[in-house]
């Protein structure tokens, strides 16, 4: 894993940005693995503004409600619609994400996972953190094996997000995510976490155990991670400075 510890939000979003600008412009038809939350709105904006080519891009996302429409305010589909897609040149038909209406949702998790393969698989998985260790909506236990399927949220899960739907009773229960063995197929990870109240959550990511009561611990197993930082996020990590020490003397060749 390499740690890189910003200042602020902003700085490390825009790290995260030069890496997505850089793979667009190395391979025009990548296939960039997407986030919704807080966490990567900067980095939706920073990319806006860059004024990339995405004529040739193909995305799918980590994750949806089941049970709700697209056009439904909190589904991930309008999220991405009016937070990224709908500011950039993405052709329609490239956009993936889970189907939260799915009558078959085995059938159709399958179909999801069979077109991540057809697209030659994610370059670059965006991913943001839960609390409780989450990435995608894998909660805790879930399999480092697990693939597309059906999750039920935990209530700390539903707590947190109860803020984007007016209060808890509207959180749904259920929702389809990209497994954990899903995620760890992408070339790269690219996880974002900011603010005090994920600093928990990051310290077990990356310095924890690997185990499946903290999915994101995980990502210890994938060769290529990139983690984006800021202090408040990153005040729990023992080796902290060390971090600090490697990003700052990157030979000019490693350098983004
Ligand atoms: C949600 C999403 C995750 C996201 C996480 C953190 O439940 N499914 O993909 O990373 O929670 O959200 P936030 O960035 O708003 O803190």
């Amino acid at each position: 894993m390499e740690i890189i510890i910003q200042p602020e939000a902003e700085a490390a979003t825009a790290v995260a940005a030069r890496l997505i600008r850089r793979l667009l412009l190395e391979k025009p038809a990548a296939v960039l693995g997407l986030a919704t939350g807080g966490t990567p709105l900067r980095l939706y904006r920073a990319l806006v503004a860059m004024k990339l080519d995405w004529r040739r891009v193909t995305t799918f996302n980590l994750d949806e409600y089941a049970g709700l429409p697209p056009e439904h305010p909190q589904s991930y589909h309008r999220f991405m619609w009016e937070n990224l897609f709908r500011h950039v040149n993405l052709a329609k038909k490239n956009v993936h994400l889970p189907d939260g209406l799915a009558k078959d949702i085995p059938a159709s998790c399958a179909e999801y996972e069979r077109r991540i393969r057809a697209a030659g698989g994610i370059d670059l998985q965006v991913l943001g953190l839960g609390t409780d260790g989450h990435i995608g909506f894998n909660e805790p236990t879930s399999s480092l094996a697990s693939r597309t399927r059906i999750k039920t949220l935990t209530p700390r899960t539903r707590r947190d997000n109860a803020r984007y739907f007016g209060g808890e009773t509207g959180v749904p229960h259920h929702v389809i995510t990209m497994g954990i063995g899903t995620i760890l197929e992408a070339r790269t990870c690219l996880l974002l976490a900011f603010g005090a109240k994920k600093a928990r959550a990051v310290a077990a990511a990356v310095e924890g155990p690997v185990t499946s009561l903290h999915p994101a611990s995980m990502l210890q197993m994938h060769p290529e991670v990139k983690v984006c930082l800021d202090e408040p996020a990153a005040a729990r990590l023992k080796k902290a400075d060390y971090y600090r020490w490697v990003y700052a003397h990157k030979p000019a060749w490693q350098q983004f």
